[in-house]
């Protein structure tokens, strides 16, 4: 067995030859944008999702903007968030011109409690934003329901759960639209990159046009738009990727569960729950530390960890509503969206209390569960938390 002196990292982007391969067939081709690569991988990444449209965009976060611009999201709308995201699952919302309202989290699966998503649901509601967050599946049955009662759309933000699924059916493909991430440290990576899946016909249509200035043609520009494009280089990684994804992916679960069963008698750690009816995509294996029992900060552990060569993550460290930008409106000029006179009333995040978000924030780790580690980094990940 070889000695084990680096540090085990908590992420590494799994490619290999074939994707330096496929690259390099790109730069040789001399087709940089927007061309057969991109249209490929829509139609691949579309069908193994299981929606009838798939729009590449350069970031997930692009793809959050457009796909909510495309279903008519802006001024003075309200979109349900829950308090406990990447920061850009709501600043996808203030892009739009609209505002976003924080839902509590479940404490089990850290995904959007349906219970008070319809307790912050008003006249200005427009859509709801359930994350898929560390790979585990929100209550989409449940939020599908709300949304239809008060007539809602649903942009499942599916960032962080690439092949995960509910009750059978691939998440992204639930809600109106799903809007993915192809970040370097994702279940599947094209450097950067994003994509929307949805079967509207109408959205995709829209979000197409969007993500490239607006063009209609070469020289009309019929909207608004961006330049949100996916290049040819990153559709070719994609387009590798997507052929692994589910390979990658049981090596992510059979890592994580095993982590998960070893560390179950470690009493400061409360390990994952998997609701029986989801496939888990376990972009992160989470666990939360009780502070109490172990006598540390979350912080102070994840620093101890390190110092003893296991890199773990940290996040999310605060509710979402208590981020700067948002307690002092730092947004665009004048205030707006906060100030639109399309809503019409003052909000002050100031006063969003989600007590779930505030009990589990900071105190959220995640460990090393990715494809490349070997079994006996896996024990060493184990044995360094149990020796704390
Ligand atoms: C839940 C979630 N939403 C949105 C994004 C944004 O994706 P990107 O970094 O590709 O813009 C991320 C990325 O980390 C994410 O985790």
């Amino acid at each position: 067995m070889s000695k084990i002196t680096e540090l085990i990292k908590v992420a590494i982007p799994s490619v290999g030859e074939e994707e330096i391969e496929a690259v390099a067939e790109v730069l040789r081709s001399g087709r940089y944008v927007q061309g057969p690569k991109v249209k490929e991988f829509e139609e691949k990444f579309a069908d193994y999702i299981g929606t009838e449209h798939a729009i590449a965009t350069n970031s997930g976060t692009a793809a959050l903007h457009i796909a909510q611009a495309a279903a008519g999201i802006g001024p003075g709308d309200e979109v349900i968030v829950p308090a406990l995201t990447f920061f850009s699952t709501i600043t996808s919302v203030i892009h739009n011109n609209a505002i976003p309202i924080f839902a509590d989290i479940d404490t089990e699966i850290y995904c959007l409690d349906p219970e008070d998503i319809e307790k912050k649901i008003t006249k200005k509601t427009k859509a709801i934003i359930p994350v898929h967050l560390y790979g585990h599946p929100a209550e989409m049955d449940q939020i599908i329901e709300i949304a239809q009662t008060h007539n809602l759309l649903v942009i499942e933000d599916a960032a962080q759960a690439h092949g995960a699924q509910y009750k059978g059916q691939k998440v992204g493909s639930i809600g109106d639209t799903g809007c993915w991430s192809f970040y370097a440290t994702k279940n599947m990576t094209t450097g950067e990159g994003g994509m929307i899946t949805t079967d509207d016909s109408n959205i995709a249509e829209k979000a197409g046009r969007i993500r490239s200035h607006g063009m209609t043609s070469r020289d009309d520009h019929a909207v608004i738009g961006y330049n949100y494009r996916m290049n040819e280089i990153a559709a070719a990684i994609g387009l590798i990727q997507l052929s692994k994804l589910d390979r990658l992916n049981q090596i992510r679960t059979r890592n994580s569960m095993y982590l998960l069963k070893n560390l179950e008698s470690v009493d400061w750690l409360e390990t994952a729950k998997i609701k029986p009816y989801v496939k888990h995509a376990f972009f992160w294996c989470p666990a939360r530390v009780n502070e109490e029992k172990l006598g540390m900060k979350t912080k102070d552990l994840v620093a101890t960890l390190r110092e003893r060569g296991v890199e773990v993550r940290h996040r999310y460290v605060a509710p979402l509503y208590k981020q700067p930008m948002l307690i002092n409106q730092n947004v665009y000029p004048k205030k707006c969206p906060f100030s639109c006179p399309f809503y019409g009333k003052e909000i002050d995040y100031s006063g969003f209390k989600c007590a779930n978000a505030e009990k589990i924030a900071g105190k959220m780790i995640g460990l090393p569960n990715h494809p490349k580690l070997r079994r006996e980094e896996l024990d060493t990940v184990i044995s360094t938390i149990k020796n704390v």
